[in-house]
């Protein structure tokens, strides 16, 4: 299992080009499922999350073909059933229930395994799938379908779920309303992208949004969007341990909440086209987050915002609402040095001067990220063990955090 040992201190500087979105890549290689034809998907980044994906559809009867970024997919003729065996290893495997129910009317798929983050019900997409399935009536010797569905939960809405639901929904005999939809922006590049496929989705970037079934759906080609979290964790290392860094081919719509936190705090941020630049500032200050449902402020920047509050000036405040236990970072911030308590779902971070080195575990994706991005502030070495989390999600975050000028290596251990 390999470890990162950063060598903080470094000041980081220069620029760094955003991989394609990790969110809006597994919809849309499962979406490759509704049709027999081939798609190809570009900006598709390298990581074990893309690569658990292409094996499920693999799994599944697609023929995978995999040149850098650009993922060619022909699912033929497929088969509907994905053991746990496959799909355990990852939560978002999920997502091949939506487009193997529109395209086999049948589909099963096991549940994948716990998460670290917290409870992860898909009570919403089983409560979608029902009302699309309860929906179907016979008129005059049709099938239609007309189903009007509310995918609001007790955290909002879901991402998954929605993209889940107009998968389900884009080859029904009929309209499909999806009210409380969620808005994030992989929820329209999935759109998109089956709208290039043929399909007939509205509204998608609102929570209502309509599917106009159509009877089949073709080949298609698309580029996903850039990573608006990567893209965040990178600004965040410009302000954490900066010295004027530039993050490239990013969408500053899509990353609003992160730059207007960081210049809450005192950050200087341009942007310039796809290009966001954050300067450092030595008397940072202190400030209340609230997770929030696009475009509020992501869950999957909280743990990133956090190890760089641990320096700011003052008491900063980060409440949790989407995965209120999603606090494994704590712990291990604080083993550094950092100053934070949990109060319920909120994060209290009393501002210290400076962080130390230490050995830190990575419990899930952006918790490791936090421990990196505190790494690089921190005097002496971090060791985080547990790499594997990383790579899930974040496409070579050592080597670009390299290029930026900081002292980070792999090691393999025992
Ligand atoms: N929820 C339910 N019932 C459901 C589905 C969700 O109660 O049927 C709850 C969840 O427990 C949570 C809230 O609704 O409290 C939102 O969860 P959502 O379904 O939106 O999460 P997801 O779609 O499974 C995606 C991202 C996550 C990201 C969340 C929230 C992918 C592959 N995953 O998960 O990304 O945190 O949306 O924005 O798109 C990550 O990249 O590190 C990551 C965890």
């Amino acid at each position: 299992m390999d470890k990162i040992l950063i060598h903080g201190g470094r000041r980081l500087s220069g620029s760094i080009k955003v991989s394609g979105s990790k969110n809006s890549s597994l919809p849309i290689l499962a979406a490759t499922l509704l049709t027999r034809e081939p798609c190809v998907v570009h900006g598709v980044p390298d990581l074990s999350d893309t690569n658990y994906m292409l094996q499920i559809l693999a799994h599944l009867g697609a023929q995978v073909e995999r040149a850098s970024g650009t993922v060619t997919v022909t699912a033929g003729k497929i088969h509907c059933v994905a053991p746990y065996d496959v799909v355990r290893k990852m939560r978002a495997s999920v997502c091949v229930l939506g487009p193997l129910l529109g395209r086999c009317k049948e589909a099963s798929v096991a549940l994948p395994g716990g998460c670290v983050i917290g409870d992860r019900p898909i009570d919403l997409h089983l409560k979608g799938f029902e009302a699309l399935g309860s929906a179907v009536r016979v008129e005059g010797g049709d099938i239609k379908v007309c189903a009007q569905i509310d995918m609001q939960g007790k955290f909002g809405p879901t991402v998954l779920g929605t993209d889940n639901v107009i998968m389900a929904a884009v080859l029904a005999d009929g309209v499909t309303v999806i009210e409380g939809a969620a808005c994030e922006p992989e929820v329209v590049d999935l759109a998109n992208f089956l709208n290039k496929m043929g399909a007939k989705i509205a509204g998608a970037g609102t929570d209502r949004i309509v599917i106009e079934g159509v009877r089949e759906l073709h080949g298609a080609e698309h580029r996903v969007i850039p990573d608006r979290i990567e893209a965040g964790t990178f600004l965040v290392a410009g302000a954490i341990a900066g010295d004027g860094v530039t993050v490239k081919r990013v969408d500053p719509e899509h990353v609003c909440a992160v730059t207007d936190a960081l210049a809450k705090c005192g950050y200087a941020v341009d942007i310039a086209g796809d290009s966001i630049s954050v300067l450092p500032n030595g008397d940072a200050s202190a400030l209340e987050i609230v997770t929030e449902p696009y475009p509020g402020f992501p869950t999957d920047m909280q743990a990133q915002m956090c190890a760089l509050l641990s320096t700011n000036r003052g008491t900063s405040s980060v409440t949790e609402n989407i995965f209120p236990q999603r606090y494994m970072h704590v712990a291990e911030l604080k083993r550094m040095g950092a100053e934070l308590r949990l109060e319920g779902a909120t994060a209290v971070i009393e501002g210290v001067d400076s962080l130390l080195g230490a050995p830190v575990m990575a419990s899930d994706l952006r918790a490791s990220a936090a421990l990196v991005l505190a790494g690089l502030k921190a005097d002496g070495v971090t060791e985080v063990s547990r790499v594997y989390h990383i790579d899930r999600g974040y496409e070579h975050l050592d080597e670009k955090l390299q290029e930026l000028g900081a002292h980070i290596e792999r090691v393999k251990s025992e």
